[in-house]
């Protein structure tokens, strides 16, 4: 069984996507780590952002590993350098090149084949699983999210006022919907959580019962005798 869970930057899609993988004993795929594995990789290499057909060709060749919770790009430990700013401002560069979203989208597709999946990202219930057996779509609002944000930070000895964290974020939500390919929006048939007010625990419960009624629904009949 495929579930996909996309939604903006800061909905906290990882870590409710992570728990509700757990839970379920289902596999977890992080696509947004692929994107910025590629991204990393290409600023390691100094590879011109306008130069689309050596991004292509990097993205083509770059292997994307996990080993447990830790994400390998061509053999070496990139888990904390991923989530670094440099490398979160620059992966429009990379998200908005059709043939790197083809490539990442068919690797994706190979890691879902034949398992249970948890998988989250923008477009993994619409472009890339459409398919899907379970759709969910997590968002928040804007100053929500910002708020989290703005408290993880802080909790991390990283203080940054929130009007720059809603800037960022703001920005991001509009490359992300503007996208042509792979855009960031909620699959027709995806069920719609909108988390403002809800703790953590609730979301996850909640997701929980939308994807145990799937399963339930999926069950052929017992027969009666
Ligand atoms: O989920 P995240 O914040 O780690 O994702 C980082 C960026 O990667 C996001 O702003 C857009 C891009 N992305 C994408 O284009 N498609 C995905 N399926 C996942 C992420």
């Amino acid at each position: 069984m495929i579930v996909t869970i996309d939604g903006p930057a800061g909905a906290g899609k990882s870590t409710i996507a992570r728990q509700l993988a757990d839970t379920l004993g289902f596999h977890f795929l992080d696509t947004g780590a692929m994107y910025r594995a590629v991204t990393l990789g290409a600023i390691r290499k100094q590879i011109d952002f306008a130069d689309t057909a050596l991004l292509i060709s990097h993205a083509q060749r770059a292997t994307i590993e996990w080993q447990d919770t830790r994400l390998l790009l061509d053999r070496d430990d990139v888990t904390q350098e991923i989530r670094s700013p440099i490398v979160t401002d620059s992966i429009k560069h990379i998200a908005d090149i059709p043939e790197i979203r083809e490539s990442l989208s068919d690797q994706q597709r190979r890691i879902a084949e034949c398992q249970n999946i948890v998988t989250e990202g923008r477009d993994q219930g619409t472009d890339v699983f459409p398919h899907a057996e379970c759709k969910l779509f997590l968002t928040a609002s804007p100053a929500e999210r910002a708020k989290r944000r703005h408290q993880q930070l802080a909790d991390l000895g990283r203080p940054i006022p929130l009007e720059q964290i809603l800037e960022a974020q703001n920005r991001r939500d509009a490359e992300d919907r503007g996208r042509p390919r792979g855009t960031l929006r909620p699959a027709d048939d995806a069920v719609i959580i909108h988390s403002d007010g809800l703790t953590f625990e609730t979301v996850v419960e909640m997701m929980l019962d939308t994807v145990r009624k799937k399963m339930q629904s999926l069950q052929p009949e017992a027969s009666e005798h």
